[in-house]
């Protein structure tokens, strides 16, 4: 507990401390990166952790069904877990499910009324949404920064932890499309570096994070059997230095 808010542990190596404690429970967190930066492996992580020290999540995944993330994540090495700890809302079968009229209602206002309900009855404290893109994409951007200050505004009033999970397309070193990282209280931002002709690495900074004073450097995400960890990136310049070294 810091001075009147507590903190949300990442669960990830080394994590916690460069945020400087943690991620302010009650937090909008955008995890933004290119395809394929483990946004998703990176914030069910985080959740499924969470799950197991007393939180409850909600995951709605708009851009792979619930069965297809279940099985990704037992791959990636987390064990089984129940629907009162992690309950995934498919948004992809919802949107079958619901009749042609309902298709053409506000998606938003859609997702604000599951995550009320959801958290009225059944106390979540974490909400993940996978991807912001991908409700662009079904919102049909009318008004997008109306609707995203209207989707920010209504996820703060209920008190959760939200992660948001941005994509950033190839090539672009914009982070936000309409103004999500000044609504943010927090971003993370995944990249892949090449380091030299034939390795990548994948690289987190904390871009952002009210409240804390966090290191704002790169650090290189590293993962293993389920478990996430960071560590201070070597500067592209020093790493042949700093190979030569570690080879005495
Ligand atoms: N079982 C696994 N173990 C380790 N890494 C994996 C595993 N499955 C997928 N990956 C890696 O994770 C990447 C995809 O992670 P994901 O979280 O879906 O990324 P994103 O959501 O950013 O697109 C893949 O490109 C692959 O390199
Ligand atoms: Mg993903």
């Amino acid at each position: 507990m810091t001075d009147g808010f507590s903190l949300l542990s990442t669960y990830v190596e080394g994590l916690d401390k460069a945020l400087g404690g943690g991620i302010p429970k009650g937090s909008t967190v955008v995890v933004a990166g290119t395809p394929g930066t483990m946004k998703t492996s990176l914030v069910f992580n985080m959740l499924y952790h969470n799950c197991f020290h007393g939180s409850r999540a909600l995951y709605i995944t708009l851009e792979q069904s619930a069965e297809n993330l279940k099985i990704a994540m037992k791959r990636f090495g987390l064990g089984d877990f129940n629907e009162s700890q992690i309950y995934i809302v498919d948004i992809g079968r919802l949107r079958l499910e619901l009749s042609k009229k309902e298709v053409t209602r506000d998606w938003i206002d859609i997702l604000v009324e599951i995550v009320k309900e959801a958290v009225n009855t059944n106390h979540y404290d974490l909400l993940a949404l996978d991807s912001l893109d991908a409700l662009y994409s079904l919102m049909g951007l009318h008004n997008p920064r109306r609707e995203l200050f209207h989707l920010f505004g209504a996820l703060k009033e209920f008190g959760l932890t939200v992660f948001l999970i941005g994509e950033v397309p190839f090539g672009s070193s914009q982070i936000a499309q309409f103004g999500e990282d000044f609504l943010a209280d927090g971003i993370l931002y995944l990249k892949h570096v090449e380091i030299n002709e034939s390795d990548v690495e994948l690289r987190l900074r904390c871009v952002k994070m009210r409240m804390v004073d966090t290191e704002h450097s790169s650090f290189t995400l590293l993962h293993d059997g389920g478990n996430f960890s960071v560590v201070k990136s070597i500067p592209k310049s020093r790493e042949s230095e700093q190979r030569v070294v570690l080879n005495v």
